[in-house]
């Protein structure tokens, strides 16, 4: 594909150009290593899930940045944050109306500049492509395109024909734009990022939207009135509720048309634009959804509509089939709704990935529920000092230090169903873990423990919730029941050996075969070191599979159990019976 870079950018787009050539000049750097690694790929065998990154699966310790952090003068903030965090993952948007500032002329500066960045900074990235949609609505829009009345439209609502705030899905220019900024934006990825820095695309921001169910313009009217597509009704195949092989909206669909024919419409035209996309370079692709109630089956309307919400998933797998993961963007303040959402988006047909979610204070447990679902990855929003505080990272920085001196063996066993991950409910005093011959018993000593007496966790929050961010959770504390807030994982190695970590609870196994419990040994992990540029046996970091022993345990620090507080600690244990 030819791309027209503006004169500014034209030396800068050359070295890339030579890149996609095989030869590698990046930002005045030495060749980069790794070049011939494969392609990441979203891959589903047994109904397990892994992305697939230089050729392994990939657990994704993710951090989102705020919307307004992708520019070079609050980069640096972001950057402080992902080290502080120990996250192996950012996530940040790439703005059409930046990335296009006049029509057909792309910007890649910021792209390259987050490129780099990222690099010094031992982290993956995952661009968020804000184009048509932002939140349901189109203020990403380049302004030479919001400007042209052919280009773009706003949907009509029902009550008296009002505007509302969000693009049409049948203004086909428009479409055809963002195919054309976003194929680019994929052409210049591809041009230069051959050690695959970027492994995956968001496609828009939770499209769809608010303040009405669907287009009622005459235009849209009159495709509504239309036979639904005939390849769509047959890649459906009924599910959905479809009544029929043929006939128009209302008669396919009943009472949902409305609204399935927005979620079409929408996924539709975001399909086109993931398919222009992977024609240049095949990244993964996914879009995430703003979520309505899990448990209530709410009335369309009362919540963003057109996106990947729960009730809607199998039109979304039909309309759009470049876009490989929905993705839910959770922020219940609830925990069985939060597990709930999780249920609803983990399918054989669906890998579990939660791009956005409240992760601050025991929030941040909710990472472990994911991963006990299968979760490729799991990633807070809004976690850069442009606007979070150091004390607001701290909870999710401790899981992430738990996790990543077995971030890919876990992303493996994930893979192979040998993990299992919980997170600690109100009142709940233990759970077990059962993995055949052994089992393994979690015994929480945060709320559960303090009950009988054990230490509070510097990160409790008020009981009955998730709690709010970071301060304002913790400050309820005092006169509240304790929150819970311990989580485990256990990884099964082989037979006799597991990894475990976890936090503000002890973790003891049994054999059910008799005979008692043996620590034939346990290691303890070293923490990796998240220095900018620093080189782990010569690997970069995200790729640096690193159980490396740090020491053996023994005598007080394992003859009672394996306890967990609240400092990282991530161990291999290999068990025996006598
Ligand atoms: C969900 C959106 O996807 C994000 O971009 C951001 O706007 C957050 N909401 C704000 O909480």
């Amino acid at each position: 594909m030819k791309i027209r870079i503006s004169k500014r950018f034209r030396g800068r787009f050359c070295a890339a150009a030579l890149a996609g050539l095989g030869l590698v000049l990046f930002s005045g750097q030495t060749p980069l290593q790794g070049a011939d690694k494969p392609m990441p790929q979203v891959v589903t065998t047994n109904g397990h899930h892994a992305l697939f990154v230089d050729g392994a699966p990939y657990l994704m310790l993710g951090a989102q940045s705020h919307n307004s952090s992708a520019w070079p003068g609050t980069l640096p903030k972001v950057w402080a944050a992902m080290d502080d965090l120990h996250a192996n993952t950012l996530e940040i948007p790439v703005y059409w109306e930046q990335f296009e500032p006049e029509q057909g002329k792309f910007d890649p500066s910021i792209v390259d500049l987050m490129i780099k960045g990222a690099r010094e900074h031992n982290l993956r990235l995952v661009f968020l492509w804000f184009g048509t949609w932002k939140n349901g609505s189109g203020h990403y829009i380049p302004l030479w395109a919001k400007s042209h009345p052919d280009m773009f439209t706003h949907i009509t609502g029902s009550r008296g024909g009002r505007h509302v705030d969000s693009p049409s899905p049948l203004a086909e220019a428009c479409m055809k734009a963002d195919m054309k900024a976003f194929a680019a934006l994929l052409s210049h990825i591809k041009s230069v990022d051959p050690v695959h820095t970027v492994i995956m695309i968001q496609v828009e921001n939770e499209p769809g939207a608010w303040g009405s169910v669907r287009d009622y313009s005459p235009e849209a009217e009159k495709v509504f009135a239309a036979p639904v597509p005939a390849e769509f009704l047959k890649a459906l195949n009924g599910r959905n509720g479809a009544k029929s092989a043929s006939g128009n909206w209302k008669e396919v669909f009943g009472d949902n048309a409305d609204e399935y024919f927005h979620a079409y419409c929408v996924a539709h035209y975001i399909g086109q634009v993931a398919a222009a996309g992977k024609a240049q370079y095949p990244l993964p692709m996914y879009v995430n959804a703003a979520l309505r109630d899990p448990l209530t089956n709410p009335r369309a309307g009362s919540y963003e509509s057109g996106g990947a919400t729960d009730n809607v998933l199998d039109i979304w797998k039909a309309a759009a089939p470049a876009i490989d993961i929905l993705c839910p963007d959770i922020y219940q303040n609830d925990t069985a709704k939060y597990l709930a959402v999780l249920d609803h988006y983990a399918r054989p047909d669906n890998t579990l990935f939660v791009p956005e979610t409240g992760g601050t204070g025991n929030a941040s447990r909710m990472c472990f529920a994911a991963l006990g679902r299968g979760a490729i990855g799991w990633s807070p929003f809004g976690l850069d000092y442009t606007r979070a505080t150091p004390a607001e990272l701290v909870p999710v920085g401790m899981n992430y230090r738990m996790l990543e001196p077995i971030m890919r063996e876990v992303a493996q066993l994930n893979f192979e169903g040998k993990v299992k991950a919980i997170e600690e409910e109100a009142g709940q005093t233990s759970a077990t873990l059962d993995f055949g011959a052994w089992s393994a018993i979690i015994n929480f000593t945060g709320a559960g423990g303090r009950r009988g007496g054990g230490a509070a966790p510097a990160t409790a929050a008020p009981a009955g919730g998730l709690g709010a961010r970071g301060a304002a959770g913790e400050a309820g504390a005092a006169a509240a029941p304790p929150a819970p807030t311990g989580r485990a994982l256990v990884a099964q190695i082989n037979e006799k050996q597991f990894f475990i970590t976890g936090s503000s609870c002890t973790i003891e196994f049994k054999s059910a075969f008799g005979g008692q419990r043996d620590w034939l040994r346990v290691e303890e992990a070293e923490q990796l070191e998240r220095k900018p540029n620093a080189s782990h046996d010569g690997k970069d970091y995200s790729s640096a599979s690193a159980f490396r022993v740090m020491r053996i345990r023994n005598g007080d620090e394992t003859d009672y159990s394996l306890p967990f507080g609240t400092e990282p600690e991530t161990l291999r244990v290999t068990l025996g019976t006598y």
